[in-house]
Parts: C-alpha cells; structure tokens; sequence
C-alpha cells in the first residue's frame, strides 16, 4: 500500500547508529550460499524486501533458507544442485535479484519463471540475456522485458565476454553461471564496477583470477566449481548510509555517526565526491570483515561546494546520484555529474524522475545529454509532493531534501523504501529530523 511521507526542516541531527546491512553482498551471500555445500550463516543481511525476494526464490528451488535470532543460515545445493521450482520466482521490485538470479537458473535443467513489479517488468534483461543465450540458457518468450521462462542447462558452453555497459549485475550473473561450465569464463570490463561477487567468490572457494591492464578487468571463474559453506558478516550499505550523510551535510549544526559501512573502493565514489565538496568525513577503525573493507564515518554537517564529477566515477556511485543532486542544491556553485546514462534503466528513469523533483522543489539545474547540472543556492524553496515511481531511492533523496528546504517536501509512495532500507523513517527521526505521515506536519 503507498503511504504520503513528509519532511520538513529540521534542527541539527545527532547520533550514533547502523544503517541496514549492504544490498549487493546479501544478495549473493544467500544466492552463494545456496550454490554451496553445507551451511552459511550469514549475520547483518539485509532483511528488506528486494533480499528477502532473493531468499524466497531459492527456498523454491530447494535450498533451505532460514533466520533464527539474527542469524540468517543457508543450506546449500551444491553447484548446479537447484531443484525447478513449482511457482513463478517473483522478484519484486529488484534488478539484481533477478539478473544474478538468472545467471544462476542458466546453469540448471529447468525451466523457471520469472517475474517483478511494474518497475522490474520495464527494465532492460537484454544486457544479462544476451551473454546468456551465448552460453545456452534458452528463452521461451521472444521478448527481452519480464515476465520471461527461462529453461537453463546441464550443458553451459565457457564464453569471454565484453561488457558493452559498466554493469556489476550483468558481470555477476556471467560469472554465476560460469560457475556450472566446463572451463573458464571470462568477463572483461573496461571501467570497474563493484566487485563483491568475485570478493565473495573467493570467500567461499571458486578458483578466480583477475588480471588488470590500461584500465581494462579481466576476471576468469573456473567452472564445474565446488563451493564451501561460509561465515559471512554484512557490512552496513553505503547506498544506504548516503541518505543519512547527505541529510547530516545539509542540516545546519549536525553531526552524526555511521558505525560498520562498507567502504570497498569500488562503492565510494560518492564519499569521494563530498570530500572534494568540502565535507567533513571522518573515518575510524577501519578493517577487514568477510573479505570486504568496513569503517565507521562520521560526518559533520558544514559549507559545500559545486564540483565536476567526472563520468569514470559513475561505477562507483552509480546508486547515488539522486541524492548527490539534493546535497548539490545546497551547494555554493554549480555541480556537474557527467556520464549518467545508466540512470535511465534503474528502479526508474532516474535522471528524470531526479530532475522532475528538482523541478517541483525549485532547484535550478538541467540536463545537457547525459550530464545533470545542479545550481546551488543558499536556500531552497522546496513545498512539493514528489513522485517517487515505485523507486526507493527517489523516495529517500526527496525525504532528505526537506529536512533543509524552507517548505516541507512530500512522496507520494514511502512503502517502496522497504524495498532495501527497513526502518529508514524512523532511523531519521531518532536523530531528529522532521518526518511523518503528510497530514501530521505542521503546515
Ligand atoms: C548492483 C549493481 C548496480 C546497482 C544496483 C546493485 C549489484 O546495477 O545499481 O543497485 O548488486 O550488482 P548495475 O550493475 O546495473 O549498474
């Protein structure tokens, strides 16, 4: 059911919290988990609805997924041990799900279904769908838009393949389904998009190797893998955390922080970015956890400034621009963020529907081909209901731009943040921001 949420300005914001665990590595810590054999518990994952679609859709192909007091456990198959499910898999409203998903399916002697939401049902499955196809999945519908069946094989065919678009997703269901063939796959990309599958790979036991050379990534999973059951603690997500800092940089006097966040160098652009901003970012206690760099951050809110934010960092924070967009309205100057193209095929049109909530704010920007420039003012009008298009990070971003704006900022859909940050709302008012159900602040 969508729910109205407002947010209006707020007094300083101060705390010391987590966010939820990170998005990416749940995903594959349950979907590895099941491609292993014997047990992984996996302590932190993200108990939001996009993971636990993930978790559902490999209960029904036989692997047995269960929390008990935190601790999520995952009873593996073994690879190529999935059963073929009896239901459609329905993947909500996520794109990773589904893509890796699919890598998956491709490698097993079944036929599957899978659907989403309307968002999902939109988004482009060509880019998964065409390496597959060269590595034997066959399609049964003759489209490239969920809801698609999918029939894999017992018999994958090792490919090398060039990611023609920077893309985590597409990488990872290859290499996922390389894990079923004969041989080596290979996937080569020219810019380097996260890499938490091959982290992870690694973690439970796949032969990998990575060669980098001119800025080109070539990464090889040697096939008929077997995987060892793991221990796994998800750190908190960066692309979740973003939400928190940006409002911490925005509201005057603030000073918040982040305990156990991500900070793989390949999903940090967007702290990078705020840095060069002028913003205060502190981090402690930085280590090693799963195999994946974790730190805790703390952010004090203070004067920005508009910077370039060159397209080869895109990769790297790729789920970030919307609100990067808002932090760049409160901005001394202009803010350029080149190369966005990607953003047309996320959980919406991002770059439009980022651009109509400036729009409805009344932040001066716009949009030069793939490039969206924002101009900062020391004052922004805000007094709008924004329309968030089934996509959480549009809900977020908005909600974050009314904590500084002179007028509260409304969503017309706060339901759609439980696709990946539970508890998002009330997290923000601990701190002390504004937020609550539309009709319930203060005009
Ligand atoms: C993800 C990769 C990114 C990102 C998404 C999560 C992943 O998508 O936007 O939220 O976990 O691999 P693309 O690979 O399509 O860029």
């Amino acid at each position: 059911m969508s729910e109205m949420l407002s947010a209006r300005k707020s007094s300083s914001l101060a705390g010391t919290l987590r966010v939820p665990g990170d998005k990416s590595i749940s995903h594959r810590a349950l979907m590895l988990g099941a491609l292993a054999t014997g047990v992984t518990h996996i302590t932190g994952l993200l108990e939001a609805d996009d993971v636990l679609a993930t978790g559902r859709a490999l209960a029904a192909m036989g692997a047995a997924v269960k929390c008990r007091d935190g601790v999520w456990s995952v009873h593996g198959r073994g690879v190529g041990g999935l059963a073929k499910p009896d239901t459609e898999l329905d993947f909500g409203n996520s794109g990773t799900g589904a893509r890796l998903m699919m890598g998956i399916v491709s490698g097993h002697p079944f036929t599957a279904g899978f659907t989403g939401d309307a968002s999902l049902r939109s988004r482009p499955m060509g880019r998964v769908l065409t390496p597959l196809r060269q590595m034997g999945l066959n399609i049964q519908e003759d489209r490239e838009t969920l809801p698609l069946t999918l029939e894999g094989t017992s018999n994958l065919i090792p490919i090398e393949y060039e990611l023609p678009v920077p893309s985590a997703q597409v990488k990872s269901a290859i290499l996922f389904a390389g894990l079923h063939a004969p041989g080596k796959t290979t996937v080569v990309e020219r810019q380097a998009t996260r890499d938490h599958t091959e982290r992870m790979l690694r973690h439970f036991g796949a032969e990998i190797t990575i060669e980098e050379e001119g800025g080109r990534r070539s990464i090889a999973v040697a096939g008929d893998a077997e995987l060892s059951g793991r221990d796994i603690a998800v750190p908190g997500d960066p692309s979740s955390a973003a939400f928190v800092i940006a409002a911490a940089l925005i509201v005057p006097g603030s000073h918040v922080t982040l305990r156990d966040i991500l900070v793989n160098p390949t999903r940090t652009g967007f702290f990078k970015t705020l840095e060069e901003m002028g913003a205060g970012i502190r981090y402690d206690n930085e280590r090693q956890e799963s195999g994946e760099a974790v730190a805790d951050i703390s952010i004090t809110a203070g004067e920005l400034s508009g910077v370039s934010v060159p397209a080869a960092r895109a990769p790297s924070m790729i789920d970030e621009y919307p609100v990067l967009a808002v932090v760049a309205a409160f901005a001394k100057g202009e803010t350029r963020m080149e190369g966005l193209g990607e953003l047309r095929v996320k959980e919406s049109d991002r770059l439009a529907t980022t651009a109509a909530g400036l729009a409805a704010c009344g932040v001066d920007h716009r949009i030069e081909g793939d490039t969206l420039i924002v101009n900062g003012a020391a004052t922004v009008p805000g007094g709008a209901t924004v329309s968030t298009h089934l996509d959480h990070r549009i809900a977020m971003a908005f909600l974050v731009m009314g904590l500084g704006s002179d007028a509260p900022v409304t969503i017309d859909d706060a339901s759609i943040i439980a696709t990946s940050f539970t508890g998002f709302g009330d997290l923000m008012v601990g701190l002390g921001a504004d937020i609550g159900a539309a009709e319930e602040t203060r005009a």
